[in-house]
């Protein structure tokens, strides 16, 4: 087969695919032994024939979770958009490394274009932008550059001369804040949770008792991370007390937007959820969650001058690789970036914005919240429904009724049950103790009826497994 002929192939596999995402069931669900018998990965056929290729490809789609079905309400992400998709396919062909302008040239200016005006619109004036791997990377970087500024004999001498740093974030906040703390060598005995409020939100009266008892002791409070869209509640911290805090114990507030943070692409929702964002210190937030774009597209932004990015990051002899030019255009964006090689995540994301424009992605983003609320009301509706705790914003936490002795396991019985049945995936995860059914929606081609559809389904096999369990005497 030539190459033409190769990609006439791929071509009607993939909008086969394409064109049936939404239809049928969302995953042909087999255990992990029964699924690696059908796909017989030691099958070894003849080196260089494009059939086995294809043949690989189509076993990959039939196999697959079909992300963007809208029974598919497990994750933060779903499907993706066109034009993002089309970027990344342009991207695998042109396959290149956008950690220098020579290797990268239109995509180091994408990117410096995307973040000139995503920076004004979070209002980070003079402020800097960097694409990473996602926010958990995101949020380490932010947390790195916090420790450099606050202990500038860091990068020479490690952590071992200085004051004992702390970093602060709220009980809820995403798992990655440990991680960097452990890979930073702060140590997770330094990173202090603090307890949140009846709604979620990081207790800023406790923040301020437990910066001031780490000062008593003589460590350093370095970071405060404020979560905006927590991940099991969606709760979004308030950032004007913390400013206030920051004011008087000067440590760098950074802003965990992962999820929630494309709430500042509408003035309407960035109003009601992010109050003083234009103030902290740092900003990550993912387009390939609520906003569309495939995986991965984040984007860590500083309120910050003079490279600090760099300053943290610099390391070694670059001198092989970076030719920065003195013209600010050529840029070598690798400066700044973790990696060595960086993947080209700037087309993506430019042709999704040139395609919807910043009012489409705030439209998407306020339409999410109103079918939220619908949502919301379905649960009510429903007496074998319950919301467990109120919703914040997006995310939908709620379970199917039962005594609260048995609730927790009932629960998880019926999300797998739908799970493997190919009715539904929905995500779960424990608040108080009590296990939710934490249901997001990020399916820009969902609607009131899928969500009507997606209920009646959990409901339906809710009652079926009740009825089994009582059968049981359970
Ligand atoms: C609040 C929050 N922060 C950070 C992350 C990590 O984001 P990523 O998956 O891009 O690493 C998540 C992911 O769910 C999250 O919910």
């Amino acid at each position: 087969m030539d190459e033409k002929s190769v990609l006439s192939r791929l071509w009607p596999i993939v909008e086969e695919y394409y064109i049936g995402r939404r239809a049928g069931k969302y995953l042909e669900y087999h255990d992990p032994e029964e699924l690696a018998v059908l796909l017989q990965l030691d099958f070894q056929g003849d080196p260089g024939d494009w059939q086995e290729v294809f043949n690989w490809v189509e076993k990959y789609l039939r196999y697959a979770v079909k992300t963007d079905h809208p029974s598919f309400v497990n994750r933060m992400w779903s499907g993706a958009s066109l034009p993002a998709m089309i970027g990344e396919v342009v991207t695998a062909f042109s396959n290149t490394s956008a950690c220098t302008f020579e290797s990268a040239p239109v995509s180091t200016l994408l990117e410096k274009f995307m973040f000139a005006q995503l920076l004004e619109i979070v209002g980070f004036h003079g402020g800097q932008g960097q694409m990473t791997t996602g926010s958990s990377n995101a949020n380490m970087i932010a947390m790195l550059c916090a420790r450099n500024l606050h202990d500038q004999a860091v990068k020479e001498k490690g952590l071992f001369a200085g004051r004992r740093l702390f970093a602060f974030v709220s009980a809820d906040a995403h798992y990655s804040m440990d991680r960097a703390a452990n890979i930073l060598g702060i140590g997770l005995e330094q990173l202090v949770k603090i307890p949140v409020n009846a709604r979620g939100q990081m207790d800023a009266w406790e923040l301020e008792k437990k910066l001031e008892a780490v000062c008593q002791v003589g460590g350093l409070p370095f970071f405060v991370a404020a979560t905006a869209g927590t991940t099991v509640r969606g709760a979004y911290d308030a950032i004007e007390p913390l400013l206030t805090l920051r004011g008087k114990h000067g440590f760098w507030l950074h802003v965990d937007g992962a999820w929630g943070g494309a709430a500042v692409l509408s003035e309407r929702l960035r109003h009601k959820f992010l109050p003083g964002l234009s103030e902290a210190d740092s900003f990550t937030m993912d387009f390939h969650k609520m906003l569309g774009s495939t995986l991965v597209c984040n984007v860590l932004l500083l309120n910050k001058t003079g490279g600090v990015l760099q300053n943290a990051l610099a390391a070694g002899d670059g001198s092989y690789l970076f030719r920065e030019a003195e013209d600010d255009v050529s840029v070598d964006l690798g400066t700044a970036s973790l990696q060595c090689g960086r993947r080209v995540d700037s087309l993506k994301w430019f042709l999704d914005w040139k395609f919807h424009g910043r009012q489409g992605l705030a439209g998407r983003v306020e339409s999410f919240l109103d079918l939220c609320r619908y949502a919301e009301d379905c649960v009510e509706r429903y007496p074998e429904l319950e919301m467990v705790v109120s919703r914040e914003s997006f995310n939908i936490c709620f379970r199917f009724v039962r005594d609260e002795a048995t609730a927790n396991d009932f629960n998880l019985a019926l999300r797998n049950r739908l799970y493997k049945g190919g009715i539904s995936l929905v995500g779960c995860a424990y608040i108080s103790g009590k296990l939710v059914l934490r249901l997001l929606i990020t399916n820009v081609s969902s609607g009131r009826g899928d969500i009507d559809r997606y209920f009646a389904g959990l409901v339906a096999a809710g009652r079926e497994l009740d009825l089994e369990w009582q059968g049981e005497g359970r």
